[in-house]
């Protein structure tokens, strides 16, 4: 159990008569003001509402009442009827000693792990990737980290769409405007080229070709050998060249079993849905209606097709059998909201109740002018160069704060800046809200940036070059740690908050929860650093003690850097 959990299970257990014990320990927290303690206790004042009771008097008999040894003495009872939880200083140096030799930095694997598939990333292959993809990889492959990190077992799944409409824009382009020459050179340009051109010429309504593209995507899906043959020889360069971006993002799939792999599934779906009474005829389509909803949720078109929406229940059976998940979480843009709402809905109906679907939405990235971020031109970002850019943006910035690093080792240092800026500045935001993408407020050095963390990371590495000390040499020695000064011991405290802050970005599904702990254990070393000297500390005991403190800062910073997908580097 971590700091927090333990915390609220002693509190739970001296929930007054009369309380319910869950909302009681929920109220729980960690201090935003170390003034007022650690942790505190806040669950009293609605208490005392709803028992009718003095609440002050309230939090004396549960500060009274609470045993929190050996992690904390008795509560103080502040305000209105607040309880402050100051966490024994000798008990924090001994836990703090134990994670010296503790690689897992506290977190201790669950009694019962759950299984969760993350279904995230998701492109409609065929088209370039583009800014708007980022954000669901990057949340994805974050979501997906922790769990694992947290002793779950997870299941990485790119939904990938590469049965869609816009198959048919391509193939409709092929056979009509291809470029051989161009393709044999560079395919994936090629193709995106056509899908472009297709997408134009619908845009401008151009006679037919809306319907033309319609007619070849029905084709492929009706089986037609020549549209099934381009599709099989398109696809292999449409992965190979998201591969290249997953690659450099680091981020891999368990399963990439896009909307193709379910396709010959649909027809027994919705004869299923039909056959138990869910699904039923209306205007010649085949829906199911939700109670509460505008629309009902459409299986098949009037025209006989099936659509995203069956294709994702077909999806839903298909998890459900393979793997029995507890969670799948669906990483996906918040406009497809309604969607979700109806496809969990209409799924809970067809008897998958036990698996907790969630739509993980997010919002939109906006350029500094505050609209949905476009090129100049007023395209769309495409993801690649805008992984370049951020590489050459960080480039300047590596340049200037340390410039007697060797040319090479600027570059590799611009690249783990650049992608970890581009990474943490959506990480750090709620995702559900909008984000402003501004390179200039991404790779400041002070702030709440990846920049700033990667920093501090190499700031401490450069501790141990500069008194020729290995981390390993601490660890072997196992020092006494000592909390004598404030700055030590606020720096201390934060670091056994690594598991608790785990479980709750989990929880809530959130990696911000993640980058706020970062940013706050960066700037607690920063104020030890300045105040408690490390090697020219007062004696070898307090030198070795602080040496320690900031291994497991270092080590706590990489460890959470990676959950978010990030790298570190040792000198920059
Ligand atoms: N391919 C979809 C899109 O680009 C996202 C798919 C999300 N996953 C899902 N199971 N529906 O909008």
């Amino acid at each position: 159990m971590n700091v927090l959990e333990r915390l609220r299970h002693s509190f739970a257990a001296a929930t007054p008569e009369g309380g319910d014990a869950a909302a009681f320990a929920a109220a729980v927290r960690p201090s935003t003001d170390s003034k007022f303690g650690d942790y505190q206790a806040n669950g009293c004042m609605a208490l005392a509402k709803s028992l009718q009771k003095n609440p002050r008097e309230l939090a004396h008999r549960v500060a009274e009442a609470v045993d929190l040894a050996p992690l904390a003495a008795t509560p103080e009872v502040a305000g209105p009827g607040f309880l402050n939880v100051r966490l024994v200083d000798s008990w924090v140096a001994r836990t703090l000693e134990d994670l010296i030799v503790d690689e897992a930095l506290g977190i201790v694997p669950p009694a019962r792990p759950k299984t969760v598939v993350v279904d995230y990333s998701s492109p409609n292959v065929a088209k370039p990737m583009h800014v708007g993809h980022i954000r669901s990889t990057v949340i994805g492959e974050s979501l997906a980290r922790i769990f694992a990190a947290l002793g779950h077992k997870v299941i990485r799944d790119n939904h990938l769409g590469d049965w869609g409409s816009q198959f048919g824009m391509i193939l409709w382009g092929w056979k009509n405007h291809r470029d051989e020459a161009a393709f044999a050179t560079a395919p994936v340009a090629e193709l995106a080229r056509l899908y472009r051109l297709a997408q134009a010429k619908i845009k401008a309504k151009e006679p037919n070709v809306e319907d033309a593209t319609r007619v070849e995507t029905a084709k492929l899906h009706a089986g037609d050998a020549e549209n099934r043959a381009l599709w099989e020889r398109f696809m292999p360069y449409c992965l190979a060249a998201l591969k290249d971006v997953y690659d450099r993002l680091g981020v891999k799939f368990d399963v990439e079993l896009g909307e193709s792999f379910y396709d010959p599934m649909l027809a027994d779906v919705v004869a299923d849905l039909e056959a138990k009474g869910i699904a039923q005829v209306s205007e010649g389509a085949t829906v199911v209606f939700v109670e509460g909803t505008k629309a009902p949720l459409i299986v098949r078109k009037r025209d006989g097709a099936y659509n995203y929406a069956t294709t994702d229940l077909a999806t839903i059976k298909y998890r459900e059998e393979t793997w029995q998940p507890d969670e799948v979480l669906y990483v996906v843009d918040h406009r497809q909201g309604d969607h979700f709402k109806l496809l969990f809905a209409v799924a809970r109906r067809w008897g998958y109740e036990r698996t907790d679907l969630e739509h993980v939405a997010f919002g939109t990235i906006l350029g500094t002018d505050r609209k949905p971020f476009k090129t100049r031109d007023g395209d769309v970002v495409g993801l690649e160069s805008l992984l370049d850019e951020g590489v050459a943006e960080a480039l300047k910035v590596v340049q200037e704060i340390s410039p007697d690093l060797e040319p090479e080792q600027h570059q590799r240092v611009a690249e783990v800046v650049g992608l970890g800026s581009i990474k943490y500045a959506d990480l750090s935001q709620n995702r559900q809200s909008d984000y402003v993408f501004d390179w200039k407020k991404m790779l400041a050095m002070n702030g709440n940036t990846g920049a700033y963390l990667q920093y501090a990371y190499a700031r401490i590495q450069s501790i141990f070059r500069k008194g020729e000390i290995t981390p390993e040499s601490i660890r072997l020695q196992r020092p006494t740690i000592a909390l004598s000064h404030p700055a030590e011991r606020a720096l201390g405290v934060r670091l056994l908050r690594l598991p608790e802050t785990l479980e709750l970005a989990a929880l809530e599904l959130k990696p911000n929860i993640l980058t706020d702990y970062l940013f706050d254990l960066a700037n607690a070393f920063s104020s030890f650093f300045e105040e408690c000297p490390v090697l020219k500390a007062e004696s070898t005991e307090r030198r070795n003690s602080r040496l320690a403190l900031a291994d497991i800062t270092a080590r706590t910073l990489k460890f959470g850097l990676d959950l978010l997908g990030i790298e570190v580097v040792d000198r920059m």
